[in-house]
């Protein structure tokens, strides 16, 4: 009879202090509800010495990752580190020995998690993902339980925190991109390095987690669509909010027709939506599925206390299932990793929908003329058109709205459109998606 489940921690950054802060915080709650004690055994740091302002106790600190991955005395090791090098070695290791694995390292999982889930199959151990998508949001256990009876078409939402703070900030303070990022970098909300968030990258990391979870299907980063927010301007954004929407970076994945598509990009959505409603720096993700329609889950996708929770409820879940001898009780994508099915890819170009399109445009009469032309010869109506200003010498905004029409015929469009005279920079296009709830 397990007496404890004793735990080994890889990392004592942010979140790393959350974990232990917790553990340490709520031993009895936790025995509690588990029916064992959740005991922090060890944790491994590259600065054990510094002072992180915890009452430790009998929990020791070192600067020596194998006493974690090698050890004997532990039941889980929780991957705080985050990267893929030397983290993908040490998680390995770890299942390897048979311990169970908990980590909340998104890229990770979503670039070598088949390997490590196969590795943790074949080990008969549990690998805990809950932290890597949308901290503190309950989205992985909900998928694979609570959602467990349904079949889900669609999996979307807002799944990185800092881009969707930087166009909020960007809206309410009409500032340009450059000048949020460097205040939030300020602010210790962007990393230094903020490519991961802001372009896309993070929210595809996570995107690929759920879409598996959803769909059956095995992890496949590298067939997401993504497009990050760095080509967003303030007057995207103003025109926008101007027509009625927000811009958002929309992690989406849908499943038509035995067709999945699975995209990251900056998008218009309706200002009475609920996606739009996500402001700052929260999360939110919705699910459809057949029988229980569409739900929602929205909070805080990143920090110590938020992520700390995701990481405690894996624990949680693996202290009571080794408690009830439960093994593989829920597979980590939900079905066993043999039952995994990869399906084909729909395009994102072809599927219709409603544009926007931005052009700069010498303000003379016939141009309009020459545009509609060629949006005619690719059979796209408009639904409306804005033009704002007046100036003989100077380039000046038209807007227009598109009825339905593909991506694909929308870009052959926008690069003839480029070649006219009339026509002062390149055309920027953003998908409408006006069903999202
Ligand atoms: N950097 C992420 C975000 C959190 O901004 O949402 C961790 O994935």
């Amino acid at each position: 009879m397990l007496e404890a489940l004793r735990i080994g921690m890889l990392g004592f950054g942010t979140v790393g202090r959350g974990v232990a802060d917790l553990l340490l915080n709520h031993p009895d709650l936790l025995a509690n509800r588990a029916g064992i004690p959740l005991r922090l055994v060890r944790i491994a740091t590259r600065n054990p010495e510094r002072d992180r302002g915890l009452a430790l106790g009998s929990v020791e600190v070192t600067g020596n990752v194998h006493r974690v991955v090698d050890a004997t005395d532990l039941d889980v090791v929780v991957e705080l580190i985050g990267g893929i090098i030397p983290t993908r070695d040490l998680v390995h290791r770890a299942l390897e020995s048979g311990k169970h694995v908990i980590t909340a390292n998104k890229a990770l999982i979503a670039e070598y998690g088949p390997d490590l889930f196969a590795l943790a199959h074949s080990k008969g151990v549990q690998l805990g993902i809950e932290a890597a998508v949308a901290g503190a949001v309950p989205i992985i256990k909900t998928l694979r339980e609570s959602l467990a009876g349904n079949r889900i078409d669609s999996v979307y939402g807002i799944l990185n925190g800092t881009c969707n703070y930087i166009l909020t900030e960007m809206r309410a303070k009409g500032l340009p991109f450059a000048r949020v990022l460097a205040d939030a970098q300020a602010k210790g909300f962007a990393e230094a390095d903020p490519s991961f968030d802001i372009d896309g990258i993070d929210a595809a990391h996570k995107l690929a987690i759920l879409s598996a979870i959803a769909f059956g299907t095995p992890l496949d980063y590298g067939r997401i669509l993504k497009e990050g927010i760095r080509h967003v301007s303030e007057t995207d954004i103003a025109w926008a909010n101007e027509m009625g929407y927000r811009i958002k970076l929309l992690a989406m994945s849908r499943l038509r027709e035995g067709l999945m598509e699975m995209t990251v990009r900056p998008v218009m959505v309706p200002v009475g939506s609920m996606v739009a409603a996500v402001e700052g720096v929260f999360n939110a993700v919705f699910v459809h599925g057949d029988y229980a329609g569409t739900t929602m889950y929205h909070g805080r996708g990143a920090g110590e206390r938020p992520t700390a929770s995701a990481v405690v409820a894996d624990l949680m879940d693996l202290a009571r299932d080794l408690r009830a001898g439960a093994k593989e009780r829920v597979p980590s994508l939900s079905v066993p990793v043999h039952h995994l099915r990869t399906l084909p890819i729909q395009s994102a170009a072809q599927r219709q929908g409603s544009f926007y399109i931005r052009m700069a445009v010498v303000d003379r009469p016939g141009v309009l003329a020459e545009i509609t032309a060629i949006l005619a010869r690719h059979a796209i109506s408009i639904d409306a058109i804005h033009q704002k200003g007046r100036s003989p010498v100077e380039a000046v905004p038209l807007v227009m709205v598109t009825h339905e029409s593909t991506e694909e015929r929308i870009t052959q469009a926008l690069i003839e459109i480029e070649q006219l005279d009339s026509v002062r920079e390149p055309p920027r296009s953003i998908r409408i998606e006006a069903g999202l709830a």
